[in-house]
């Protein structure tokens, strides 16, 4: 990308934050006729592989060119996100492949559904990535993680003055990935209000960025995703009907990697290999033992959580092997007790409140590591409602170890 400094709707460097952050592949030029040292210095520190200030011969560009190229290459071969492939071992991810293909040649709108760390952001990227759309922008929104008033202007863009400390104008991501496609990720996430405005962008295809009374048209294909139960959000009134039917038009389910084990070991291999590029030494390979502690474990934070423990197996590990003892401790299943391991008295002596604290304790984390800390699955294994656990993890001190790494 070769950009200018001056643009009419937000400034390059912006522009160049922005292109660093969706396509970290993609070599930039900034050009700019007010070429200061604190510009050049700030879009170098943002990524910029050269900078060339006005006026410039067209040697000076060429050269730019192809210094950019060279380091664009580079980078293609590193980086993995816009070219990653979905790994997998030929189970049920085939399924969610071949529907992943169909989609792409169309223009409907997909909700990607799964558990955290299941791969949604790699599946829409995938989506993108494979229809016609490909060249155009792939943009993405966490819809989560912004307070309301924050994510209509981070969407939809605002005028100059809009709102106390808006100095500038913005684009929003709806006119970025204009052409394009637009991800929302936790869309299940948005407030009531949002949920209206987004369910008339879809409709109409267009809307007024926060402060002006001009229409704006955007071609956008918009790919969902969530965590939540949004049929349940729906049923409790939580989440708008109309909406949900609308962003619905097809759903792409991707289970959790302990409903598919034979993928565990793929991806093991994948990432290990990965690891093994950056370091410049040979992959990694995983011992007898470790091997059979990954494929018992549940595996609650999916393949993230697969991804974290290989990086931190190979920090951990010396010698070409990962062994047990460079997994986490919650992976090697005797480190827990069963409810079979004999009560020891508690802490403070025999006093039986005590004790049976103890025995609630390891219950309820046993039953939690059998049904990969899901609340209410362990709710039910423990015959008790999901949110009285929620009260008894809170009061023991219980909590999600997968939560608390990585
Ligand atoms: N099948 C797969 N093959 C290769 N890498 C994968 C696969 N699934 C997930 N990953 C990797 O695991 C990490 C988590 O995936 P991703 O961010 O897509 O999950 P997510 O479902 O969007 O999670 P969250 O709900 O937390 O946002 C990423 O680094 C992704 O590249
Ligand atoms: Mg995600």
């Amino acid at each position: 990308m070769i950009t200018d400094v001056r643009l009419p709707d937000i400034s390059g460097l912006e522009l160049l934050a922005i292109v660093r952050d969706k396509y970290p592949w993609l070599p930039v030029i900034v050009i700019t006729g007010y070429a200061t040292i604190d510009s050049t210095i700030k879009a170098m520190r943002l990524g910029a592989v050269d900078y060339i200030p006005k006026p410039f011969t067209r040697d000076s560009v060429m050269a730019s060119l192809e210094q950019a190229l060279h380091s664009g290459l580079a980078a293609v071969r590193k980086t993995d996100s816009p070219f990653s492939e979905i790994i997998h071992g030929g189970g049920s991810m085939t399924g969610v492949i071949e529907l992943i293909d169909k989609v792409s040649r169309s223009e409907a709108t997909v909700l990607i559904t799964g558990e955290s760390g299941t791969g949604k952001e790699l599946v829409a990227r995938a989506i993108h990535r494979q229809g016609s759309r490909a060249r155009q922008p792939f943009v993405t929104v966490n819809s989560g993680a912004l307070p309301e008033g924050l994510l209509e202007s981070e969407l939809f863009g605002h005028t100059r003055g809009a709102y106390t400390g808006a100095v500038t104008s913005s684009l929003g991501r709806f006119r970025i990935a204009d052409g394009g496609t637009l991800f929302l990720d936790e869309v299940g996430n948005m407030s009531t209000a949002m949920q209206v405005k987004l369910l008339r962008v879809i409709q109409e295809q267009e809307f007024s960025p926060v402060g002006s009374l001009d229409l704006v048209k955007v071609d956008v294909r918009l790919i969902t995703a969530t965590n939540l139960d949004l049929e349940q959000a729906v049923y409790r009134s939580e989440f708008r009907e109309d909406l949900y039917y609308r962003l619905n038009v097809i759903e792409i389910h991707i289970p959790p990697l302990r409903e598919r084990r034979e993928d565990i070991m793929p991806l093991a291999g994948h990432f290990l290999a990965r690891i093994a590029e950056t370091t410049g030494k040979k992959p990694l390979t995983l011992s007898a033992g470790a091997v059979a502690a990954m494929q018992e474990y549940p595996w609650p934070g999916n393949v993230r959580e697969l991804q974290n423990a290989m990086e931190r197996a190979s920090v951990l590990s010396d010698g070409g092997e990962i062994t047990e003892s460079d997994l986490p401790v919650r992976m090697s299943g005797s480190a827990l007790p069963t409810p079979q391991t004999p009560i020891l008295p508690s802490a403070d002596g025999f006093s039986l409140p005590g004790m049976l604290r103890d025995i609630e304790r390891q219950q309820i984390t046993e039953a939690l590591r059998r049904s990969g800390w899901v609340r209410s699955r362990a709710a039910e294994l423990l015959g008790m409602k999901r949110t009285t656990l929620l009260a008894r993890m809170n009061s023991l001190g219980i909590t999600d170890p997968s939560q608390e790494e990585g």
